[in-house]
């Protein structure tokens, strides 16, 4: 308990590494949750010293107490909304006010694509359960699944914006398990552990028997959201991925196959052959425990042999053999600017795909994920599993990140969404931890956050464009010099950079870790320092003092993003994990889309810096307000309900013929 409240009086020290570990080291009292404190308590209990450990949380508790909430809402977070909640708020984003940017820049054509592609999606907007179920059918091929009534009811009662293209991830995800047999997937579903189980309208959950299961806060947080909607689901079995790291990987060719059959076995079948009841769980309840052994694999350097094979076969991915991590970056760099997903001039015009490692083969030496994950517990079979973010190309159900559910402020922000842009800083700030993998002492160069904090470091850039090339080993500055730059007078990037951009690890996160006498985990790392300097932890509030606010990917997902984009702030965002909300949102328009190289990082500031100011808080406002739309809770739960439906069905003996057709029945009476 203490320790939670030490976590909020020192905000920034944790927020940006999802406390990503595993297993968690029960060293730092910074780190340490009850149970770990226990262990620590438990192992040190002859000496003296943990006694003073264990008075720190509790002298900072008092201190804290002390001291006046930052936190407090100042703001209220609906009041500053210009709409009404609910109703026909959502309306007027059907018409959002046109970009008129007038210049011949390509991020002001981007921009202007964003709006006009937003504005056509948001057009679709349904307002009734008939328009719902009949956009469901013309996209879907099939009728909604049973309780889709209810479903859409709660979405109107919270004011929700249902475009059925916002649930297209959904789809994506849950196809390739009509190729699966129901029956053997409950079976599955049953068996793992560290799962949330629905029977008759009563919830449990299920951990290991391991005494400290790592990361049970997600299981709650999860199970909480799923008890908002508990009256309306049938039986089921839902296992958690409790890891950072994405843990299904199905070789491309095993997918394939399922897809097809889910194509083939799309049908509309007559109204009156529709079943609405699931089947019971009854038999699967009373059976012995069937095993299921997932066949988990930990080969975390080889890692991108498994991507690979799940990327499509013409893929660029699929030719190129993991890196040789002592090899230096130029080696993979990129050099060109014609990515398939670029617009002219080098920058991103289809996110998706920007996302997408198999059109990247140079990523396995660019990011944590494929150089050494921290752990790596991969299964390449398919079977039902839910995460809070993958590789586009993992087979998990996808369901929002644990911790954007958490009101912790390390990770929410708190209540403060920011001041009015005019009161920012005009640059760009970040702060974080070197995660991204376990970086080692031959490999570290190759980690996307240490390549970002060189990158908008203008003393690194100085000491590399004055011939040390050995000063910036993670960058290539001949591919950012690709890009036109027009801010800085030839030669003078570095300093131009040091002048707007305020980033900086707060923990350098080595490889093997390192701890002081007191068993603390130490923050610096001998063969790192020489090229990062600690900084202090910004929290969230004051980060958004800052007009920019680049995310960029940790162990997995950054747990910060949802934050960036409630706030007034302008977010920009470089990765390679795919969340719940992408269908929803607009590159562009709701925030700033960079490459995963960070090559066109300079261009783009150079833009928003160089007399593009108003884009930049176009984007920061229309991405504010639509989060606050259509990122709240109350999205994650109809989310999360509209995936239970379609779940529950998808693994229901009786599933060619489970629909909700009450909507064309009603029609064809009247
Ligand atoms: C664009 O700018 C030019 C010159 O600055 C001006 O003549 C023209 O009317 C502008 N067009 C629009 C659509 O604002
Ligand atoms: C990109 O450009 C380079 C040279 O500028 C060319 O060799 C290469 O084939 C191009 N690639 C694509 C995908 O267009
Ligand atoms: C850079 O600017 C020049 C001149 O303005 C233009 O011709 C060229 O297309 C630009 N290149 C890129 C990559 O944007
Ligand atoms: C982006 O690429 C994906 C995958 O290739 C494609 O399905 C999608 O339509 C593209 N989106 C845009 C906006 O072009
Ligand atoms: C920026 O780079 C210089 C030169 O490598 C280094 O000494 C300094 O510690 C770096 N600063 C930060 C905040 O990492």
């Amino acid at each position: 308990m203490a320790t939670i409240v030490l976590l909020e009086a020192l905000p920034g020290t944790l927020y940006n590494t999802r406390c990503t570990k595993l297993p968690i080291t029960p060293t730092t009292p910074i780190w340490a949750s009850t149970t770990e404190m226990l262990l620590v308590a438990k192992a040190r209990l002859k000496y003296l010293v943990i006694a003073c450990i264990a008075t720190i949380p509790v002298l900072y508790f008092i201190l804290y107490q002390a001291l006046p909430d930052t936190f407090s809402s100042v703001v209220s977070s609906k009041g500053s909304l210009k709409g009404r909640p609910g109703g026909k708020d959502g309306a007027q984003h059907a018409t959002p006010s046109l970009a008129k940017v007038n210049d011949s820049h390509p991020i002001s054509g981007l921009i202007e694509d964003a709006y006009a592609r937003f504005s056509r999606l948001v057009g679709k907007r349904s307002w009734s359960l008939a328009h719902a179920a009949a956009r469901y059918r013309e996209l879907r091929g099939r009728h909604p699944p049973p309780g889709f009534d209810k479903w859409f009811e709660a979405a109107q009662s919270h004011g929700a914006i249902i475009v059925e293209e916002f649930f297209n991830r959904i789809h994506h995800d849950i196809n390739p398990f009509w190729g699966a047999d129901p029956q053997e997937m409950r079976h599955q579903a049953r068996a793992i552990p560290h799962a949330i189980r629905v029977r008759n309208g009563k919830i449990a959950h299920f951990k290991d028997d391991d005494a400290d299961p790592p990361r049970k806060d997600r299981l709650e947080l999860w199970e909480k959201l799923v008890q908002d909607m508990l009256p309306h689901l049938p039986d089921l079995d839902i296992p958690v991925n409790l890891l950072d790291e994405p843990r299904v990987l199905v070789p491309w060719e095993d997918i394939a196959r399922n897809t097809a059959k889910e194509q083939t076995s799309r049908h509309l079948f007559p109204p009156n052959e529709a079943v609405a009841e699931h089947t019971s769980f009854l038999d699967i309840d009373t059976d012995p425990l069937q095993p299921f052994d997932p066949e988990w694999i930990d080969d975390r350097h080889k890692y991108w042999d498994y991507v690979s094979r799940a990327c499509p076969p013409n893929s660029p991915a699929r030719k190129v053999q993991p890196i040789d991590p002592a090899n230096p970056i130029d080696d993979v760099f990129p050099t060109i600017q014609n990515m398939s997903y670029m617009v002219h001039g080098g920058f991103i015009g289809n996110f998706t795909q920007a996302q997408d490692p198999c059109l990247q083969p140079h990523l396995r030496g660019m990011h944590g994920t494929f150089v050494e994950a921290f752990s790596m517990v991969t299964s390449t079979k398919l079977f039902p599993f839910f995460s809070g973010s993958k590789l586009p190309i993992n087979n998990e159900l996808l369901i929002p990140d644990a911790m954007y559910l958490s009101s912790e402020t390390r990770y929410s922000g708190g209540t403060k969404h920011g001041g009015s842009w005019a009161e920012k800083k005009n640059g760009l700030v970040w702060r974080g931890t070197a995660s991204g993998g376990r970086n080692q002492e031959n490999n570290w160069w190759h980690y996307q956050r240490h390549r970002f904090v060189q990158m908008l470091n203008g003393s690194a850039i100085t000491l590399v464009q004055g011939g040390d090339a050995g000063a910036g080993p993670t960058f290539n500055l001949k591919a950012t010099g690709l890009y036109n730059v027009s801010a800085p007078p030839e030669g003078q990037l570095g300093p131009w950079v040091g002048e707007w951009s305020d980033v900086g690890f707060n923990r350098l996160d080595c490889w093997p870790e390192r701890h002081d006498w007191l068993g603390r985990l130490r923050l610096d790392c001998p063969y790192t320092d020489p090229f990062f300097a600690l900084v202090a932890s910004k929290p969230m509030a004051e980060q958004y003092n800052y007009k920019f606010l680049p995310d960029i990917d940790g162990n997995s997902v950054s747990a910060r993003w949802r934050g960036f984009l409630l706030s007034t702030s302008c977010p920009l965002k470089a990765t390679v994990y795919a969340e719940w909300h992408d269908d929803r949102l607009m590159p562009w328009l709701h925030f700033v889309p960079f490459d995963n190289t960070f090559m066109d990082i300079y261009a783009i500031m150079d833009y928003f810096l160089g007399g593009h100011d108003a884009e930049g808080q176009r984007i920061a406002e229309e991405g504010h307000d639509w989060a606050s739309k259509v990122l709240r809770r109350e999205d994650m739960m109809l989310y999360m309900w509209r995936l239970l439906l379609e779940y529950a069905r998808v693994l229901d003996p009786q599933r060619d013929r489970l629909g909700f057709v009450d909507d064309l029945t009603t029609f064809a009476s009247t």
